[in-house]
């Protein structure tokens, strides 16, 4: 255990243990994404973290992409909290989160050899594996919804659009349990490998038989087969790494919360991309919002005294699905070259759209969002007119409700507040009073729309280029 870990025991309660008592002074923050992703949460949890004992997080995988810039230089976390950034804290991977042990283990020796410290990372013994099949399989599905048809004059693909990194297939494996691996099961080579045989079994007839729905021919599936003995040769070298940072984390948490230390919860992916509460099918396959804190960390969600909303002042998607207000025009292009809007995961360029206050408020309702972070204002700078979306017309209907369905959000025409833009540079703002007036009736828009005000106002990727009301 490193040094910089908190102590905590392991120990079995007793049928006679009493309830635990949490220390007051314990505080718990959350901090979630309330658009479609990348949001800005890297920089935001990296901000705040110097005030926290630890971050953790909850859901998803290495399919987010958290990206924190210090003192000009660019890290890019996709499994590791952006807390590790912060030496003396712990990092923790809790249950709720898929774990790719080969990314996990390039990131943290990829940190390393800049010189940060990984030694406060623990990842939870519940939290489940992602393996090789996970990924073959993500692939071959995307293959096959891209060449299926939704009815007769439906849109010929129906691929998510997914990251391809197992994610969705590794959740799936959870919920169907047999085949399963949970981190505790790398380290106990036996289970591992009885696992790991019957999954291959598995999997490799669900990929063959996928590969034959996409149209090859039997006999000639170019899917992979999965091997036992070649899994397992994948598998032990990272399990023996990873067990000496592999923990019981809900016992280790709520010991924290016991001693008086205080949590940061980093959500990944965001709101609208929550498997129950986003824009299904077009999500990711995971609780992404506040919502998944209880159950992918153990903490009641009793225990959350503030949850931090991260909203980019403008929209970006990856992947498919409706974006209603997206620009397809000069205008969105050059946000998303200002804005460099290319997939931390997958480099893919992300669509962009005005903001969506229609979809924003509908998030931080959610999340039960306290305060929000306005990230990314200074790319609008430049911009003669800039549009906001405060209602949808859907099917000739106004509503300023979010819609449950994603069909019903693809025939949403945004209606649009127009505001004057604002031509100066702002990225060295160091107040809102250092802000053009045009930014500041901006902020204050999003502000009155959501009825949040905003703690943060980012303008520009690094630490400093930060205004905290
Ligand atoms: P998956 O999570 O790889 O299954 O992908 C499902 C959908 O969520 C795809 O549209 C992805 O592009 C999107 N997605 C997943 N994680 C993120 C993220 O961190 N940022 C942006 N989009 C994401």
């Amino acid at each position: 255990m490193s040094s910089n870990a908190t102590s905590t025991s392991q120990t079995t309660p007793s049928p006679s243990t009493p309830t635990r008592a949490h220390s007051s002074a314990a505080r718990c923050t959350a901090v979630v994404g309330l658009q479609w992703g990348d949001e800005g949460k890297g920089k935001v949890v990296d901000l705040i973290a110097p005030a926290f004992d630890a971050i953790v997080r909850y859901n998803g995988g290495a399919n987010a992409g958290h990206s924190v810039v210090v003192k000009g230089e660019r890290y890019a976390l996709h499994l590791i909290p952006s807390g590790i950034m912060h030496p003396g804290k712990l990092a923790i991977i809790a249950n709720g989160v898929v774990i790719d042990p080969e990314v996990l283990l390039k990131e943290m020796d990829g940190l390393a050899v800049r010189g940060v410290d990984c030694s406060g990372l623990i990842v939870s013994s519940r939290a489940h594996a992602v393996f090789p099949y996970h990924k073959a399989e993500d692939e071959l599905r995307e293959t096959l919804l891209s060449r299926a048809r939704s009815g007769v004059s439906g849109p010929s693909s129906q691929a998510i659009g997914t990251t391809k990194r197992g994610i969705g297939p590794c959740y799936a494996d959870k919920a169907h349990r047999a085949t399963a691996v949970r981190m505790a099961d790398l380290a106990r080579i036996s289970v591992l490998r009885g696992k790991v045989e019957m999954a291959c079994a598995l999997k490799n007839a669900l990929v063959h038989g996928l590969s034959l729905s996409s149209g090859e021919a039997p006999g000639e599936s170019k899917a992979r087969t999965f091997t036992p003995d070649e899994i397992m040769a994948w598998a032990e070298p990272l399990a023996r790494r990873l067990a000496p940072i592999t923990r019981d984390t809900t016992y280790l948490l709520h010991d924290m919360l016991a001693q008086g230390k205080s949590l940061l919860f980093e959500g990944a992916n965001a709101a609208l991309l929550d498997v129950d509460h986003g824009t299904h099918p077009f999500v990711t396959s995971s609780s992404t919002t506040a919502l998944g804190i209880p159950s992918g960390t153990g903490i009641p969600g009793s225990r959350i005294g503030e949850t931090i909303g991260v909203c980019k002042a403008y929209s970006t998607r990856v992947g498919n699905g409706p974006l209603v207000t997206e620009l397809l025009d000069q205008i969105g292009h050059g946000i998303r070259e200002r804005g460099r809007e290319y997939g931390t995961t997958t480099g893919r360029p992300r669509r962009v759209g005005w903001l969506d206050l229609v979809a924003v408020r509908y998030s931080a309702m959610l999340n039960g969002v306290s305060s929000l972070a306005l990230m990314l204002l200074d790319v609008l700078s430049g911009i003669d007119e800039l549009r906001v979306c405060v209602a949808y017309e859907i099917d000739g209907e106004r509503t300023d409700r979010f819609p449950a369905d994603a069909d019903e959000l693809a025939r949403a025409v945004p209606v649009y507040r127009t505001l004057k833009g604002f031509g100066e540079d702002i990225t060295k703002a160091k107040s809102r009073a250092d802000l053009p007036s045009g930014a500041r009736t901006y902020v204050e828009l999003i502000e009155l729309t959501v009825g949040v005000p905003c703690g943060i106002i980012s303008v520009g990727p690094d630490r400093e280029q930060t205004i905290q009301a």
